[in-house]
């Protein structure tokens, strides 16, 4: 594939290492960045032959057959519409828009123009998560009733994400966005997210936005997902994930505690993994970053996809919903009541009734609860489905 990235800071250059990293056939061909000198640098850095300060010279070009978009929150609709103007494919980093009115009209546009549209949404393509959602789509946990993601770290590193009106938000829209369509996908992504409860508070930074947030996301179904923010977390970044369904729960540690733990006196320091805040003492190094954080298996389904001309697992739609799921949490941050998500465009089902919740035991009971003692009874809890009654029973 050839690629034009646009922006070349620290998205930039982690895809770039992807795309162009072990032996990909993939290649940066234009590069646009707003400075001349980082435009230069990533091209020799990455050996892009062509390089420009002007954003639609690097969509433009003959050769580019996707659009890489890693540039701040709002110059995304800017380039996703300069890659409809030039019917270009297009793929983007996180968040799609800094609100759903933002991303409902690139995902329109794409639509519109007819493009590939491919949302670079990289923690549902990690290693972990590919074979934890397997588990869960196999059913290996049950019928999924939560769903929780964490992710929280001492905070972004450049100036703009501090910027309220060019992100869009704090660490809600920063992070959230991961966690929302972590946990939409253990509940399946084909149920629709109905209402949200958000707690936000601006704890620690001089800044507009929020930079502490805890929200509940109820689905139509009755599951229940749970994120976890943070721009003021300390100790490096902590990426977790846990869902519990009927039959099981997963546990997934991401980053800080991955059973890779290194000491070092700080002889011969050096970088340890993404926002560590020391290279020295006990240590969480992470192997191979680029592969654990998602981004090899990311860019493979979405030019596998673009090459079968199928979509690929995430596009502009679930960067809409996600975009639309968060909008309702800064609502509900604001009057503190349980907002509903405005979902103009939906796609899933429609109508989806409560999960029972009542198990059959015999034709006179419902189960409650089946345990073997430590003292060898094994012992059932019904309830009388008539009576409403609540009885046990020693089977042995
Ligand atoms: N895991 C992820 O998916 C992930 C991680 C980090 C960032 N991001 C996303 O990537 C995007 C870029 O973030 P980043 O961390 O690379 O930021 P960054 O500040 O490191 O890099 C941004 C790039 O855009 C350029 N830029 C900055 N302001 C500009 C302006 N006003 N006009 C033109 N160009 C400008 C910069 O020069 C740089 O090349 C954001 O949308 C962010 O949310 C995604």
């Amino acid at each position: 594939m050839k690629i034009a990235m646009l922006g070349s800071g620290f998205i930039g250059r982690f895809y770039a290492d992807s795309l162009q990293g072990l032996r990909s056939k993939d290649k940066i061909v234009a590069i646009y960045s707003r400075r001349e000198e980082s435009s230069k640098k990533f091209a020799e850095d990455y050996k892009v032959a062509f390089s420009t300060i002007k954003m639609e010279e690097a969509i433009n070009r003959p050769e580019v057959e996707v659009v890489c978009i890693a540039l701040p929150n709002n110059l995304h609709e800017e380039a996703v519409m300069l890659c409809c103007k030039h019917k270009k494919a297009v793929i983007t980093t996180k968040p799609l828009g800094r609100n759903a009115a933002e991303a409902k009209r690139m995902l329109e546009a794409v639509e519109q123009a007819g493009i590939f549209n491919g949302y670079l949404e990289d923690l549902v393509y990690t290693p972990k998560f590919i074979k934890a959602h397997e588990s869960v789509k196999n059913g290996a946990l049950g019928r999924i009733l939560w769903a929780k993601s964490r992710e929280t770290h001492p905070g972004p590193h450049s100036d703009w994400f501090w910027d309220l009106d060019q992100a869009g938000g704090g660490c809600i829209l920063d992070l959230g966005c991961h966690c929302v369509e972590i946990t939409r996908s253990y509940i399946g992504k084909e149920i629709k997210p109905i209402e949200v409860m958000c707690w936000a508070d601006t704890q620690v930074k001089p800044i507009d936005a929020e930079d502490h947030a805890i929200a509940l996301i109820k689905y139509e179904n009755g599951a229940i997902a749970q994120f976890e923010v943070s721009w003021t977390f300390r100790g490096g970044l902590d990426l977790r994930d846990e869902v519990m369904g009927t039959e099981g729960t997963i546990w997934v540690n991401s980053f800080l505690r991955t059973g890779f733990e290194m000491f070092t006196t700080g002889k011969g320091a050096d970088y340890v993994a993404e926002k560590a805040e020391s290279n020295s003492g006990w240590l969480f190094p992470v192997g191979d970053e680029i592969n654990e954080l998602g981004y090899n298996h990311m860019f493979a389904d979405m030019f596998n996809s673009m090459e079968n001309g199928t979509p690929p697992r995430e596009t502009f739609y679930d960067g809409y919903v996600v975009n639309a799921v968060l909008d309702s949490a800064f609502r509900s941050a604001k009057t503190k009541l349980w907002e509903p998500v405005i979902l103009d465009i939906w796609r899933g089902l429609e109508g989806v009734t409560k999960d029972s919740h009542l198990q059959e035991y015999d034709a006179d009971h419902y189960l409650v609860k089946e345990e073997l003692t430590h003292y060898g009874a094994k012992k059932v809890i019904l309830k009388n489905k008539t009576t409403g009654k609540i009885l046990e029973k020693v089977l042995s």
